[in-house]
C-alpha cells in the first residue's frame, strides 16, 4: 500500500527457461515451435475486434518455458501470487483454490480466506490454443510494485485446461488498454496511471537474456519491471516515443516503418498492415507470411520449416544474422543471439521471425525484440519508447544472480528452479 511516498518502486523479474522441458529433443523443439505459433494466432486471431463481446480472453504463452513474469498479492490478508506481466492483453486472471491437479505446485486463490473479495457472480471464460480457462469475475485489493488498487475486478478460473498454467505462474496480468479487456474492467495499471496516482505516466521493463548461456537455470532473474517512473541506472540516453496511433490504442500498437536484414531494407506495406503490438507477454517475433519470406532472402542458405517448424525457417547456425526495427524514431538491432531460436540439425537453426497468418495488429513484437531494449509503455499522451541498456542493465544477462522472491503477501507456492539446462 502507498501510503506516505508516491516514488517509484521497481519489482523484480523472473525469466522461465526458454523452450520445451527437454532442450536436446528436436522433436519437441518442434511442438513447442508449433505451440507458440497457434498461440499467437488465436490470441491476435481475425476476431480481436469481437473478443470483448464474445467474452474471450487474450492470455499470454502459458506452455512454452519462455515468460517473464513478476509476483503479485491479491485479498486481506495478501496472499502472493506469480502471474506473467503482460502488454499483450488486458485482462487480469488467477486460478482458483478448486482448480485442481491441473493447478499443482501454484498458489491459487481461495475466496473464502480473504475478507476483502466480493464475488460478482459473471463468468468469464478464456479460449487459449487449444485450451481454454473459465471462472468467474470478483474483486479484492491488489498490490504490485508497492500500488494498491482496492476494488480491482478479476478472473478466478476453476476450471483450466491440463496444461495451460505451469507452475510456479498462477495467472496473467494484463497490461494493455481497457479497451480489449474481456472483462471490460479497468486494468490495474490504467487505474493508477488515470487516477495520477504515479508520479510520471509510465512503466517499463527491462528483461534479461539467458538463452545463450549453457549453463541457465530453468529459472533466473528476470529483469526489472517498473511503474510510476524510469529507473535512469537501467538505460543510457533518451528514451525515444513513438505515439500510438490513434485508431490503435488497444494494444501498445506501433506501425513497424523499417526493417533491415544484413543492411538491407524489407518492404513493410503501409497503414494497418505494419500494425506492431509491443508484447511481452510473447516470446518470439511474429509477421506477415510476404515479410518474413522477404527477411529469409537476405540469409544465405535458409529455407522454409516443414513439420511443426512450418511458418518458421531455418538457416545456417554460423551466419551473424543482423536484423533493426524501426518503428518511426530510431532503428534498434536485435542481437544474433536472439534471432536464434534453436538448433535442429548439424549447422541449421530456426530462427525467432516466423509467419503470423491472419492477425490484427499485423506482427507481434515479443521478448526477441524487446531483450535487447529499455522499454517504456506511456500512458499520456499513449506511446512506447525505448532507450538503449545500461551497463548496468547488461550485466544482469550472467549466471549467478539471485532469483527473486515476493516481497509482499504470504508465500503459499514457492519457485523450486536449480535444474541446468542440457544444451
Ligand atoms: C533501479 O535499478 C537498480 C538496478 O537494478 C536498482 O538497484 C535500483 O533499486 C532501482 N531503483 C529504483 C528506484 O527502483
Ligand atoms: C531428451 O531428448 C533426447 C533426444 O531426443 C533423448 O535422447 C533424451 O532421452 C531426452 N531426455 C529426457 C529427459 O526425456
Ligand atoms: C462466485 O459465485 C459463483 C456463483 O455462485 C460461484 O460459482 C463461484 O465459485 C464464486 N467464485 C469465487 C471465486 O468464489
Ligand atoms: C546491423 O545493421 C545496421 C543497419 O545496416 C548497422 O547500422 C549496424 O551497425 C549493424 N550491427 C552489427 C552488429 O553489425
Ligand atoms: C549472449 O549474447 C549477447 C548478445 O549478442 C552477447 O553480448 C553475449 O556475450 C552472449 N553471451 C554468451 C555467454 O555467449
Amino acid at each position: 500500500p502507498r501510503s506516505t511516498s508516491s516514488g517509484p518502486i521497481s519489482v523484480d523479474l523472473l525469466r522461465k527457461r526458454y523452450g520445451p522441458a527437454n532442450q536436446s529433443s528436436v522433436e519437441d523443439w518442434g511442438v513447442w515451435a508449433k505451440n507458440q505459433k497457434e498461440i499467437l494466432r488465436s490470441k491476435y486471431g481475425q476476431n480481436s475486434n469481437s473478443r470483448r463481446s464474445s467474452g474471450e480472453n487474450l492470455l499470454t504463452n502459458q506452455n512454452a518455458d519462455s515468460t517473464y513474469y513478476g509476483t503479485i498479492a491479491i485479498g486481506t490478508p495478501p496472499v502472493s501470487y506469480n502471474v506473467v506481466l503482460d502488454t499483450g492483453s488486458s485482462d487480469l486472471w488467477v486460478a482458483d483454490s478448486s482448480c485442481g491437479s491441473d493447478c499443482s505446485g501454484m498458489a491459487t486463490f481461495n475466496s473464502a480466506q480473504s475478507s476483502s473479495f466480493t464475488n460478482l457472480t459473471t463468468s468469464f471464460s478464456i479460449t487459449y490454443g487449444s485450451g481454454n480457462a473459465q471462472g468467474s469475475l470478483g474483486k479484492d485489493v491488489v498490490q504490485l510494485a508497492g500500488f494498491s488498487v482496492p476494488n480491482q475486478v478479476f478472473a478466478v478460473c476453476d476450471v483450466i485446461s491440463n496444461g495451460l498454467l505451469q507452475s510456479p505462474i498462477s495467472g496473467l496480468m494484463g497490461l494493455a488498454w481497457q479497451s480489449i479487456a474481456s472483462s471490460g474492467a479497468e486494468p490495474f495499471w490504467q487505474t493508477l496511471a488515470s487516477s495520477g496516482t504515479w508520479d510520471e505516466p509510465v512503466m517499463a521493463f527491462q528483461i534479461s537474456r539467458f538463452s545463450n548461456i549453457s549453463q541457465a537455470r530453468t529459472l533466473e532473474p528476470g529483469g526489472t519491471f517498473t511503474m510510476g517512473a524510469l529507473n535512469s541506472s537501467l538505460y543510457t540516453g533518451d528514451v525515444d516515443y513513438v505515439n500510438l496511433p490513434q485508431d490503435a490504442v488497444t494494444y501498445w500498437t506501433l506501425p513497424l516503418t523499417s526493417l533491415t536484414v544484413q543492411g538491407n531494407s524489407v518492404s513493410l506495406g503501409t497503414g494497418q498492415n505494419t500494425y506492431s503490438a509491443i508484447d511481452t507477454g510473447t516470446t518470439l517475433i511474429g509477421g506477415p507470411q510476404s515479410a518474413i519470406a522477404a527477411i529469409y532472402a537476405n540469409i544465405p542458405g535458409s529455407s522454409p520449416g516443414t513439420g511443426d517448424f512450418q511458418g518458421y525457417y531455418e538457416y545456417p547456425c554460423n551466419t551473424n544474422v543482423n536484423v533493426t526495427l524501426s518503428f518511426g524514431g530510431r532503428s534498434w538491432s536485435i542481437s544474433s543471439a536472439d534471432f536464434t531460436m534453436t538448433k535442429v540439425s548439424g549447422n541449421m537453426c530456426i530462427g525467432a521471425f516466423f509467419e503470423l497468418g491472419s492477425s490484427n495488429p499485423a506482427w507481434i513484437i515479443g521478448d526477441t525484440f524487446l531483450k535487447n531494449v529499455y522499454s517504456v509503455f506511456r500512458y499520456n499522451p499513449p506511446s512506447v519508447g525505448f532507450a538503449d541498456l545500461s551497463k548496468t542493465a547488461l550485466a544482469m544477462n550472467a549466471p549467478g544472480g539471485n532469483v527473486p522472491t515476493a516481497t509482499i503477501g504470504s508465500v503459499i507456492a514457492v519457485a523450486t528452479g536449480s535444474g541446468t539446462r542440457s544444451n
